[in-house]
């Protein structure tokens, strides 16, 4: 039984921060502006959607100290345990601009400044981890970030003129690296922590063993990893999350083992951890990646938390459902694997007892010469939610069809396997006229609803134009008919 702490600790800039007592759903954002009176981060949405709220969370991983750019209005405070929080108050010393406020002054980055603190921590986690941004990595870390007045033009051009205001090295930030480090490790003391608000309570287990008794103990209690849904239930839903077992620090949950068949990646892992490690074996996967929220949501929101909110419209689930992905669930009384599809039952329910959690993702490595294709369809290029996205893996030999998955999100209650067009096609060449003569099993596998993302006749439309899009691109016709369009 590890020992027992009460209370979580954390510095907020350069202040050492003790929390003996905060509900599960407080959220950072309430903190810092109603305890602690740091009225420069804004809620815009409090939903993770305009980055009004941006501040940067440093954390260990790895021995490494990682700084992030999270959304604090959906950040949970007691997360935050062992992590540097950085807030735009931080930026500003002795009345002096920070190098980043000055490139934004001078590029007439800001109008009615209301999205400019959640944009200038944006750009200070871009810039320290690339002092030289370029245009698409900018745009990236501006993803998660809505300017209502300004228009971006000028921010990206602040940006981009970052190097002429100084470099990284000289931030007091950097310079100051060392002692941050040396402060969070020394306080990974390897306890579990339980934090109380009357009747409210938090857990954060010691690791994996004590997380699975702690949910043996609570069952049903809700699990928090990166918050990017739970802490929308908290602020748009006031839905209470108590007992709620916070499971972002446990490093065994954040795992990449490359297997001999395959890619085993930690339920913990974010998004933006995880890209890096697909992007070798499974490179049609980035461009999705892409259209996952923004920089802050990628930073917090898990591969585990998509898949086991069992969302119909969730990122990840088509995506590893056509790559034939299993899914390993943990318990105190032991673990058990399935097929990612089979976990997911109908709308709001998976198979996932009170007492188990979602531990690993497996990924087999395709075959050589197999086709992989994810789409997203979304109203919003960035930061939206899915209204269809379509996945596909496809193995032919000679021109037929030899092996395929498909799978869609936002069709059915739940994510799922188009089966009836699959085996419409199966053994058929791989053509245009076997598409077209598929297109009716559409209909036995799907009836999807309408809604205010899509509406139903649009679902069936994109998704049958998803899988001809797919079809186009492994038949190298993409951009022959891209041309002959153009050129009509
Ligand atoms: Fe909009 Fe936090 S207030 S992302
Ligand atoms: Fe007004 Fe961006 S400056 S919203």
């Amino acid at each position: 039984m590890p020992s027992l702490r009460h209370e979580i600790r954390f510095l907020l800039n350069e202040t050492p921060v003790t929390v003996s007592e905060a509900a599960p759903d407080t959220t950072l954002l309430s903190f810092l502006r109603l305890e602690r009176r740091l009225t420069g981060s804004k809620e815009g949405c409090a939903e993770g959607d305009c980055g009004a709220c941006t501040v940067m969370v440093g954390r260990l991983a790895g021995g490494e100290l990682v700084y992030e750019a999270v959304t604090s209005c959906i950040r949970l405070l007691p997360s935050l345990d062992g992590c540097h929080v950085v807030t735009v108050e931080h930026l500003s010393r002795d009345g002096g601009l920070h190098p980043i406020q000055q490139a934004l002054v001078d590029a007439h980055g800001s109008q009615c400044g209301f999205c400019t603190p959640g944009i200038a921590m944006a750009l200070y986690a871009l810039w320290l981890r690339s002092p030289a941004p370029g245009v698409t990595e900018i745009e990236r870390a501006l993803q998660g970030n809505l300017c209502r007045c300004t228009g971006y033009q000028p921010i990206v051009d602040a940006a981009l003129s970052l190097p002429r205001y100084g470099t990284p090295d000289a931030d007091p930030l950097a310079m100051g690296r060392a002692a941050v480090q040396q402060q969070l490790a020394a306080w990974q003391d390897g306890a579990r922590v339980e934090l109380a608000h009357g009747d409210a309570r938090a857990i954060l287990p010691a690791d994996g063993d004590d997380f699975a008794a702690a949910l043996a103990d609570n069952a049903g209690a809700t699990i928090v990893a990166g918050a990017t849904d739970v802490g929308l239930w908290v602020t748009k839903r006031f839905q209470a999350i108590s007992p709620a077992i916070f499971i972002g620090h446990l490093a065994g949950l954040q795992q990449v083992e490359a297997e001999e068949a395959g890619l085993r990646l930690g339920a913990g892992i974010s998004y933006a951890q995880a890209l890096p490690h697909l992007l070798d074996r499974f490179p049609h996967l980035a461009e999705l990646w892409w259209r996952i929220g923004g920089d802050q949501i990628r930073s917090m929101g898990t591969i585990g938390g998509n898949i086991a909110n069992g969302s119909p419209i969730g990122d990840t689930p088509p995506a590893f459902i056509a790559l034939a992905a299993t899914l390993t669930l943990r318990s105190r009384r032991g673990a058990r694997t399935l097929p990612l599809e089979d976990f997911f039952i109908a709308y709001g329910r998976q198979d996932r007892g009170a007492d188990e959690f979602v531990e690993s993702v497996f990924l087999p490595y395709p075959e050589p010469g197999r086709h992989d294709a994810a789409y997203k369809l979304s109203k919003r290029r960035d930061e939206d939610i899915s209204a269809v996205c379509g996945a596909f893996s496809l193995r032919l030999e000679g021109e037929t069809v030899a092996a395929l998955r498909i799978a869609y999100g936002g069709m059915a209650a739940t994510p799922r396997r188009a089966a009836a067009v699959e085996a419409a096609l199966l053994g058929r060449p791989w053509s245009a006229a076997s598409l077209a003569g598929a297109a009716t099993a559409f209909d036995a596998d799907f009836q999807p609803i309408g809604d205010w993302r899509a509406s139903a006749d649009y679902r069936r439309t994109a998704a049958r134009n998803l899988l001809r899009r797919f079809h186009l691109q492994t038949t190298g016709m993409a951009g022959l008919r891209l041309s002959r369009e153009t050129a009509a």
